[in-house]
């Protein structure tokens, strides 16, 4: 397959990664095996997004309604956040990519939240491949804390309800000086979204692929990437414009 070229890249691609538990029970496998994998397929895409010169990776890794699971599932995902950010961080770092964090971080577990600061401390001047990780991450919750933020500053008088419009809505979110995705895949074969990015998802071109997110590599990610650049992206206006000119 060609590789994708230049001129049709998206400058922010964002992945939901679903189907580690179907991949391991297809396998006869716990689920946890699933995850696990999952975590290698993590390193192949931020590696190909890397070298594809894509600006903005944002992964969707534990969702706010995903505590609803068997504490033993949580458990087991949080350890191997744990684990991929001590094993992964330096090599992140000398690969200048960026980490940032995405979604609420009140009550994250003491194990947690330091090791998630430490990755955006650590990685804060990079300046390649922005790596957005979406943690205890949910759209309609990221949504409200902005709206709470919002209203706090109208009631102190600091702005004016007319002041609100969607870029000062854009400056309260998680996601605050991230441009919007211009491409948002999901694994699995599944076809929604999940709660994820819905207000920057306005015009994001989706890609559904069947894989299960274990089996994501880069060729599947080059793929998607090419389906991407075959879309006629409008903005709600009538000129065609090439993918490229996506922000
Ligand atoms: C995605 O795989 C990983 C997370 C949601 C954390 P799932 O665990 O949702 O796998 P399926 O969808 O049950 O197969
Ligand atoms: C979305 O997948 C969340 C993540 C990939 C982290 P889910 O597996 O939680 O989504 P639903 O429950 O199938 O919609
Ligand atoms: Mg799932």
């Amino acid at each position: 397959m060609p590789e994708a070229s230049l001129a049709t890249m998206p400058r922010h691609v964002a992945i939901i990664m679903d189907g580690n538990g179907r991949w391991a029970r297809a396998r006869g496998l716990p689920r946890t095996m699933g995850h696990k994998k999952g975590v290698e397929a993590v390193r192949d895409v931020v590696r190909t997004a890397g070298d594809i010169g894509i600006d903005y990776l944002t992964l969707f890794a534990f969702s706010s309604e995903n505590w609803r699971r068997p504490e033993a599932e949580v458990s087991d995902l949080m350890g191997l956040l744990k684990a991929f950010i001590r094993r992964d961080l330096a090599d992140l770092h000398r690969e200048n990519v960026r980490i940032k964090v995405i979604g609420d971080r009140e009550n994250l577990r003491s194990d947690i939240l330091p090791l998630l600061l430490e990755a955006e401390e650590t990685t804060r001047n990079n300046t390649a491949l922005t790596l957005v990780i979406a943690f205890n991450y949910g759209s309609r919750d990221e949504m409200a804390r902005a709206m709470q933020k919002i209203a706090s500053k109208v009631r102190a008088g600091l702005i004016e309800p007319q002041a609100i419009t969607p870029e000062l809505i854009d400056a309260h979110l998680d996601t605050v000086g991230i441009p919007d995705p211009d491409l948002i895949i999901r694994t699995s074969g599944e076809e929604r979204l999940s709660n994820f990015l819905l207000w920057q998802a306005a015009y994001s071109e989706l890609v559904f692929v069947p894989e299960f997110w274990p089996d994501f590599n880069r060729d599947l990610f080059l793929s998607t990437i090419e389906t991407y650049a075959g879309r006629e992206r409008r903005f709600g206006g009538l000129t065609a414009k090439p993918a490229l000119m996506g922000q």
